[in-house]
């Protein structure tokens, strides 16, 4: 009988001679990156009560009394598939959250979240993290925006099956409103065409990638000068295929003002 324990090892538990013994077989670690580098300038633009106090980045806005970022971060903290977790952060934010996640968090600093250097774009604050990972090419690399604190445990589990399996995975949720792809004017935008809705998934987070799939595809990207808005960007144009798996529409990625009411409600009815 295969059991499958903490950190992504796998035990073969059989019985001889009226005794239990084991033997233990590694199996392929998840390492998990979260991008929390972002300025959140779509959230600083709306206008606030009292303008001269400093808007707290989307990530670090409390959610129920707790930051949207160790909302995400507990969800791989006690997730038993996850093996060690990066954290890309502002440099001046690096120190605070550690201090914040030791006092007030203690039981997912715990877990040593590797807190590393942000970049400009979000594919820079990726690398950084990637460029800190030691792993082996069939070890899986998951990626997850910060501000999706309502992913679940299934979603993480299938999200590192598929990766292990095809090389590539991203959650992924049908569309419900018709696509159109527009030209922007001065005035807005004109439709220049209508994409067929069947043909259309939107990308959710996480994602997740073989690591030297992943490692390839980043190397590549920087090597051409392109910048993706997603991973997946970035592995599709390295040739290899990534399958999709069912997504949620309540794994929001808190954007605009309006998200943290639809957060608070969908954690309320979880
Ligand atoms: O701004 P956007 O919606 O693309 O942000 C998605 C995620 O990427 C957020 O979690 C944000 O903090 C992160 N990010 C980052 N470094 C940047 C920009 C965004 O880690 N320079």
């Amino acid at each position: 009988m295969f059991v499958a324990l903490p950190g992504g090892a796998v035990a073969l538990v059989f019985r001889r001679k009226k005794r239990y013994s084991y033997i233990l077989i590694a199996r392929m670690k998840v390492f998990v990156i979260i991008p929390a580098a972002g300025l959140g300038t779509r959230m600083a633009a709306v206008p606030r009560e009292k303008p001269l106090k400093p808007v707290a980045t989307k990530q670090f806005t409390e959610l129920d009394g707790v930051p949207v970022l160790v909302r995400t971060l507990a969800k791989f903290a006690e997730n038993s598939d996850v093996s060690a977790i990066y954290i890309a952060l502002r440099a001046s934010e690096i120190e605070p959250f550690r201090a914040r996640l030791q006092g007030d968090f203690p039981e997912i600093y715990a877990k040593n979240p590797v807190l590393v250097k942000g970049g400009e774009q979000r594919q820079a604050s990726v690398a950084n993290a990637l460029a800190q990972i030691a792993a082996a090419p069939d070890d899986v690399v998951l990626v997850h925006d910060a501000v999706r604190p309502l992913v679940t445990d299934e979603m993480i589990h299938t999200v590192v099956q598929a990766a292990g399996r095809y090389g590539a995975a991203i959650v992924g949720v049908p569309a419900v409103d018709t696509v159109k792809q527009v030209e922007r004017t001065a005035e807005g935008a004109v439709v220049r065409a209508t994409i067929p809705r069947q043909q259309v998934v939107l990308a959710q987070t996480p994602q997740g990638f073989r690591y030297d799939v992943l490692k390839k595809a980043f190397d590549e990207a920087s090597a051409d000068g392109f910048t993706g808005t997603d991973e997946a960007s970035l592995v599709e144009r390295s040739g290899h295929e990534v399958a999709v798996v069912m997504g949620s529409p309540r794994n929001i990625k808190i954007t605009n003002p309006a998200d943290f009411e639809l957060a608070e409600f969908y954690l309320k009815h979880s």
